[in-house]
């Protein structure tokens, strides 16, 4: 696909302030966590939603897989916000890629030990992750834990993402990723819904 194509499905909605930077859970047990492990080895535990966005379409598939499972979120975000300025985002992000960069996460998880399950969520940036992701992967520790990726792009897939966090990662185990276009992120929750059920997350 060419980038021009790539990046269509980009936007449509606006990074706002968040809530970002502690863990926002629920506070409801996940409903996993009533589940027979036996038969649900994947949703054995307490789980965390990862994810960083810039124009919101990943935060609205976090936030349907918050509501889905009870998970508490983290959203990534970079200690120096992007500009909402789409080419000098461009710019910035592809100076980055470039460098291989790893921009700040403006916020800390102090209790990642408490999650057996990570969801960890990103958009696609010309077909991979964004290099905040590398930074989270670069900071934390994920080995014994579960991981379910999920992306949201213009149609790209996940699948170099998911190369990456196995490279950079190898002692976790990774499930199927969730695909998810950009502008149908606030129409997949039944996609979301069929994912979990695969993953035996719910
Ligand atoms: C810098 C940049 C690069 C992108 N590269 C791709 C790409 O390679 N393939 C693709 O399908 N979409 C690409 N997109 C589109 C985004 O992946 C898509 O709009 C995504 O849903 C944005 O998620 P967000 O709203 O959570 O930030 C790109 C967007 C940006 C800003």
């Amino acid at each position: 696909m060419g980038l021009i194509a790539a990046l269509a499905g980009c936007g449509g909605t606006t990074s706002g302030p968040s809530a970002t930077g502690t863990t926002s859970g629920s506070g409801k047990e996940s409903s996993s966590r009533q589940s027979d492990s036996a038969t649900r080895p994947a949703a054995d535990g307490k789980a965390l939603i990862a994810y960083f966005s810039q124009t919101g379409n990943t935060k609205t598939v976090a936030d349907i897989i918050a509501q889905q499972t009870g998970a508490d979120e983290f959203r990534i975000e970079p200690a120096t916000p992007y500009s909402d300025d789409y080419d000098t985002l461009l710019e910035v992000a592809q100076q980055e890629k470039q460098d291989d960069a790893r921009p700040a996460i403006a916020d800390t998880i102090d209790n990642l030990d408490d999650y057996d399950v990570i969801y960890l969520g990103t958009p696609i940036w010309w077909y991979e992750e964004p290099m905040i992701i590398r930074t989270f992967l670069d900071d934390y520790d994920l080995a014994g834990k579960t991981v379910a990726p999920f992306c949201t792009s213009g149609g790209s897939s996940c699948d170099r993402f998911v190369d990456s966090l196995t490279e950079r990662e190898p002692d976790v185990t990774i499930l199927d990723p969730l695909q998810v276009n950009g502008s149908s992120a606030a129409d997949s929750a039944d996609d979301v819904t069929a994912w979990l059920r695969d993953n035996r997350l719910i």
